[in-house]
């Protein structure tokens, strides 16, 4: 017998269209025959296509299931509804929509929804069930040749334990104690090859020496340490003592489960209360979680520095984007 390795969620990315789509075709094509016409059958595949998936990407937080290098499901939250979970039909049954739907709830309690609403196709309306949501209303829709689809609406209230503990994020202050994990979590950045023009982790000393003193924050969960923000100053001249660099890390295991915004946010909140009126960051312009991440945190890009530095022999750009408070230094 085959053995199988662990299933894995990741974020989606562009690349994965292609296999996605697949995917989705693959499940309809197997699993709502029996349940509609095949008028339905096509509208849901054309609901369902390119443009909607990458739409909902860009604007929801789309992740997928991978085994054994294979992309075996998916599962969006757009705001405070669940959208397009489908588990592929040679790997219904093992547990995995069900792995989706609590990694999708998780990130929905982390945002502090506290209801998600979903769709349910009348071959998934049991799944959801099972998974105590509750059905609200049942519709129907007009599809080609005055074919029905029948759907249901389907709800379900987030008790706080749906939020695993490791998404029990509280913002602290960086103490001189949590350096080992702190250099940790750097180290992986730099791993990235996007995360800065440095390759190898400073000392203690030369870090505390180079960062603020003020506003050095940690993102914990519990004992662990999920990422950090910290300031550095961009000038001796007072003109500019209201302007500040940051730079953040999170760890990579909990990338794209909202610890930047959670960081990024509190930095800026404990800025504006000291008085700093500009934040900013340079960014590789291929670090595009960076990019969104600021883009998010009300950062707007100032421009492209070209050929800035090098990094390992290549001459790297950099993007320059800065967030100017409306409430400090006005
Ligand atoms: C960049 C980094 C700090 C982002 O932190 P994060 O915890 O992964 O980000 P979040 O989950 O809080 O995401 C915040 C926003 O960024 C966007 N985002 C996050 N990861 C993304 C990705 N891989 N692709 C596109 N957008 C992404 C999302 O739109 C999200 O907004 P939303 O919640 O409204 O959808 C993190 O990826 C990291 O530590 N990278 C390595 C170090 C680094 O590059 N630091 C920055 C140096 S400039």
């Amino acid at each position: 017998m085959a053995v199988e390795s662990a299933p894995t969620i990741r974020r989606f990315r562009q690349t994965d269209v292609n296999d996605l789509l697949a995917l989705i075709g693959r499940t309809i094509d197997s699993c709502y025959p029996p349940h509609y016409a095949a008028e339905a059958v096509a509208f849901f595949k054309s609901y369902h296509d390119r443009q909607a998936l990458i739409r909902d990407a860009e604007q929801g937080h789309t992740i997928v299931l991978e085994q054994d290098g294979r992309i075996v499901g998916t599962g969006t939250l757009l705001g405070d509804e669940i959208r397009r979970v489908f588990v592929d039909p040679v790997c219904q049954k093992r547990g995995l929509g069900r792995l989706i739907m609590q990694w999708l709830e998780e990130q929905a309690a982390s945002r502090g929804i506290r209801m998600v609403v979903l769709d349910a196709s009348i071959p998934a309306q049991a799944f959801y069930q099972e998974l105590d949501y509750i059905t609200s209303e049942e519709r129907c829709l007009e599809v080609a040749n005055g074919k029905k689809l029948r759907y249901h609406k389907m709800q379900k209230t987030l008790k706080n334990t749906v939020c695993g503990e490791h998404m029990d994020i509280t913002v602290e202050k960086m103490t001189d104690g949590d350096w080992p994990i702190v250099a940790t979590i750097l180290k992986e950045g730099i791993a990235t090859g996007h995360a800065t023009f440095e390759d190898a982790v400073p000392t203690w000393e030369q870090f505390d020496a180079t960062h603020l003193p003020q506003c050095r924050l940690v993102a914990r969960s519990g004992n662990a340490i999920l990422g950090w923000i910290v300031r550095s100053g961009v000038s001796s001249r007072s003109v500019y003592q209201g302007v500040a660099e940051v730079s953040i890390y999170v760890k990579a295991s909990v990338r794209g489960l909202g610890v930047g915004k959670t960081l990024l946010s509190a930095a800026i909140e404990a800025s504006e209360r000291a008085g700093i009126w500009t934040l900013q960051s340079g960014i590789f312009p291929e670090n595009t979680a960076s990019l969104s991440l600021h883009e998010r945190c009300g950062f707007r890009v100032v421009g492209y520095r070209e050929r800035l530095g090098q990094m390992h022999g290549a001459w790297r750009d950099v993007v320059l984007m800065e967030r100017r408070s409306k409430i400090a230094g006005i």
